[in-house]
């Protein structure tokens, strides 16, 4: 695809930029904290609405935590458990939150009720509450699938559970159930998810063995108090990076992203697509691997994604779409059943949004093909709330000629507080 642009309005991108730190880190490490006698130090802990929620809940429940402001270290005062509380936990949209506390209070003798906002109401739990009945909890149970409802902890039992689908928030409240309630569990996944939960446990001297398709737990270890950084969010890494191979030219580098393979699959897909990322001096001073990114302005071309791919790239599907927008060919997504449950269905919503700006897209069945276009894109994004909606339209909005309005930016709050500021930030020089 030729592109023919006037010097004049080059959008030209630049310079070394750091990300907000990692949104599934930052809620385990909080839960964690909440659960470890004493005081637990948390760096670059992710300042958003989604990791403020799980603060939010865990201090109802007796933790004693700090604000989450950006750049302070958040304290976490815990105990060894969590206290009754007769307020309904909110947990806003986040499906982290609930998901891995219903693991935690499966194991706590009270009842808690929860509940979410209009998006989070309607995301499946028997998912998470399935294996946590079969361990011993009880679910006072909505008449759907969904929020609020009501668990009631106790003595749990160990289990062997085949999930569904390949889930770090089934697998993590299982594995959090286990701990918090002291019995082996066993876990077969169809495809391996991010397995944060298991490194962390590991860290406080637990038994987790993983091997492909499995992970055995045994309640070897104990928590206690700690101190640790989070590596920037390599899921709000992608938006920066897109940004920057969309740019007519320059190099961007993205210092402190966290780089756990379960997470970077997206990289594989930028690469096949005719993009250049460089991963370099990755350390891993806390147990999860953190290093540079690294990229530049590419022309790109159209991509084919298989089922068995989408776990370690589950967050990212959005941006590549609007991505493929822009590539010559037409690229498919297979396999995309869960972006379905996501903060919004997100395969529907972006055939349609990539539709409403001009671009060719159908969602068919779990799959989605796109036909890239080097025309100007037009149009209004409607988001449904979803920040990785919103992020993704903003960023294919940046083209030359293009003028793409999202419905409501200011949710990409939701994990990438400031997006706007950084995603401006790249730019040296140029513009419309
Ligand atoms: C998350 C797991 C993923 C991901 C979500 C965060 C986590 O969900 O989409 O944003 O922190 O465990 P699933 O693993 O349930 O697909």
């Amino acid at each position: 695809m030729e592109r023919v642009i006037p010097t004049s309005s080059r959008l030209v991108v630049g310079g070394t930029h750091r990300v907000p730190g990692d949104k599934s880190i930052t809620h385990r490490a909080l839960l964690f904290g909440a659960l470890a006698r004493g005081t637990s130090m948390i760096g670059g802990a992710l300042p958003s609405l989604d990791a403020r929620s799980t603060a939010r809940v865990l201090r109802a429940l007796g933790a004693d935590i700090s604000p989450l402001r950006p750049d302070a270290t958040v304290r976490v005062v815990g105990d060894r458990r969590l206290k009754a509380t007769a307020t309904t936990l909110h947990c806003g949209n986040s499906g982290t939150t609930v998901r891995l506390l219903l693991g935690l209070l499966a194991a706590h003798r009270f009842s808690t009720r929860l509940t979410g906002d209009s998006s989070l109401r309607r995301r499946p739990m028997r998912r998470v509450t399935g294996p946590l009945m079969a361990m011993g909890a009880k679910v006072a149970e909505s008449a759907t699938d969904g929020l609020p409802l009501t668990i009631i902890g106790g003595r749990l039992r160990s289990i062997d559970w085949q999930m569904p689908v390949p889930s770090a928030q089934i697998k993590s409240a299982v594995l959090l159930a286990g701990m918090a309630g002291e019995v082996p569990v066993s876990l077969r996944e169809p495809a391996a998810s991010r397995d944060h939960t298991e490194r962390m446990l590991r860290h406080f001297g637990y038994d987790v063995r993983a091997t492909p398709g499995r992970v055995d737990f045994e309640p070897t270890g104990r928590l206690e108090p700690f101190e640790m950084q989070v590596p920037g969010d390599p899921s709000s890494a992608a938006f920066l990076l897109a940004a920057t191979l969309l740019a007519d030219s320059g190099e961007v580098r993205l210092s402190g992203v966290g780089c756990n393979a379960s997470r970077l699959g997206f990289l594989e897909v930028l690469r096949r697509m005719g993009g250049t990322v460089a991963v370099e001096g990755v350390e891993s001073p806390f147990g999860e691997p953190i290093g540079t990114l690294t990229t530049s302005a590419a022309s790109l071309r159209a991509v084919a994604v298989t089922p068995d791919e989408v776990p370690a790239m589950i967050d990212e599907i959005p941006i590549l779409a609007c991505l493929a927008a822009r590539a010559e060919g037409v690229s498919t997504f297979r396999g995309l059943a869960e972006l379905r449950v996501k903060e919004s269905d997100r395969l529907a919503l972006l055939a349609e949004n990539l539709r409403k700006v001009g671009v060719e897209a159908e969602a068919q069945g779990d799959d989605l093909h796109v036909t890239g276009t080097d025309a100007p894109l037009r149009g209004r994004v409607r988001t449904a709330g979803d920040h990785r909606i919103a992020m993704a339209f903003t960023v294919l909005g940046q083209g030359r000629g293009s003028r793409i309005t999202v419905d409501d930016p200011e949710c990409a709050a939701v994990s990438f507080p400031g997006f706007r500021e950084t995603l401006a930030g790249l730019r040296v020089r140029g513009g419309r």
